[in-house]
């Protein structure tokens, strides 16, 4: 294991906090190599959850004995380091969600159907995950939209040359910050600019960005940006909803229920203020807590150094897997790191990305095979599925060298 990389990044330290790769498979060192599809926690972050259950857990915004106020306080305390680590302007303007999915439903079931109407356009891009696909499209179908496509290069970046036209009248833009298959980093100032001048909104899928860089969606300057905890080192079930303060306002409520209104009446009710407006029922408390601590831990580590160093191991292993699988090889998206995230989505030649993916568990090497939910990115590709390896802050060279002797040895298995 080497302790750190040139950046001097120490993942070896980094790695004593995640308890989970200290383990074997059939004799060989676990290779985590899925953290785009979800991301392990360090104990920090159980810890935290496991505190919060075993010395202040109630149900929150409700009671008013002192455990109740703590956990009221614990929770809002992790609506405030999120507000902190994304450059949000306020709290307020910081809604906890399910996960990013629910968040997407979130703005286009509120914002969408609030604003939207017949023959409207809506514009998105080739490099769109289904949660940011299927939610306008089911507006669609239902309010008669037009749903318009940013193209992609075959090297997975977007081709904006047909940007103007595209936004020419539409009313929202929503993209990707970073592609959960090519890596592909979106030009967000780009696209915010030009979907600005349209007099269109922007929602960016940050899902796969805020867990890796510095992020600041006041600086950014999209409408609304959501992502999900259990990709940055938090718990499942946790997802957030960032929305300008102006469009949470006039947004009508998403779900019904307790916690989300002021009064209500046999004939009918009156909404809260945001974001107890978008967050009806009881919220997921310790999830909550635990993306806290997430967001503590990744600060403490530093998100520059996070992306340097990814940023670092990424060009080491485009440099690696050419290397040593030549033409067998094929790798989406950017060849240029700094466009780039930790994702790496491959095929082998004459191998089914299922079969290397089995055949790379036999090496204890975990990676993701299949669609990644983006089949039109698939179908662009010409392609049913891909393998796809995506790196972390636990991830080093060797983590890259066990994944390229596995890619030879499935590659040579299936050459027989
Ligand atoms: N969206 C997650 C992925 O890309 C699940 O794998």
């Amino acid at each position: 294991m080497t302790s750190s990389d040139s950046t001097g990044f120490d993942v070896a330290k980094i790695r004593k906090d995640f308890p989970i790769l200290d383990q074997t498979q059939a004799g060989r060192r676990l290779v985590f190599l899925d953290s785009a599809a979800s991301s392990q926690r360090p104990q920090q972050v159980l810890d935290a959850m496991d505190n919060a259950y075993l010395t202040s857990y109630a149900n929150v915004h409700r009671g008013v004995y002192q455990l109740a106020e703590r956990a009221t306080n614990l929770y809002e305390g992790a609506r405030k380091r999120v507000a902190g680590f994304i450059g949000a302007s306020s709290p307020d303007e910081v809604v906890f969600t399910k996960n990013a999915t629910e968040a997407l439903n979130l703005v286009v079931g509120s914002w969408g159907r609030a604003n939207l109407k017949p023959g409207d356009a809506v514009v998105l891009s080739m490099l769109e995950h289904h949660a940011n696909i299927v939610p306008w499209q089911m507006l669609a179908a239902e309010r008669e939209l037009e749903i318009r496509w940013i193209p992609v290069h075959d090297d997975g970046r977007l081709d904006l040359s047909e940007l103007d036209r595209l936004l020419d009248g539409a009313k929202a833009l929503s993209v990707t910050a970073m592609s959960n298959v090519t890596g592909t980093l979106t030009q967000l100032d780009q696209l915010v600019s030009a979907a600005h001048a349209a007099g269109a909104i922007v929602v960016v899928d940050a899902c796969q960005s805020v867990p890796h860089m510095s992020t600041n969606v006041t600086a950014m300057g999209a409408d609304f940006v959501v992502f999900s905890g259990h990709k940055m080192l938090g718990p499942t079930g946790i997802g957030v909803l960032w929305g300008r303060a102006e469009h949470l306002a006039a947004m009508p409520p998403f779900l019904g229920g307790g916690g989300m209104i002021l009064n209500v009446t046999t004939e009918g009710f009156t909404p809260d203020v945001a974001p107890a407006k978008f967050e009806a029922g009881t919220p997921p408390i310790v999830e909550a807590i635990g993306l806290g601590a997430a967001i503590d831990y990744l600060e403490s580590i530093g998100m520059d150094a996070i992306r340097q160093h990814e940023v670092e191991l990424t060009a080491y292993a485009l440099r690696k897997l050419t290397a040593d699988l030549g033409s067998s090889i094929r790798i989406f998206g950017p060849a240029e790191p700094h466009e780039r995230g930790g994702v790496l989505s491959i095929e082998l030649e004459n191998v089914h990305a299922h079969d290397v993916s089995q055949i790379l568990d036999e090496h204890a090497v975990c990676i993701r095979p299949g669609h990644h939910c983006a089949k039109p990115l698939m179908r662009h590709f010409g392609v049913a599925a891909t393998a796809r390896a995506s790196f972390y802050l636990y991830n080093d060279r060797d983590d890259v060298d066990a994944l390229a002797e596995s890619l030879v040895a499935a590659r040579d298995f299936f050459a027989i």
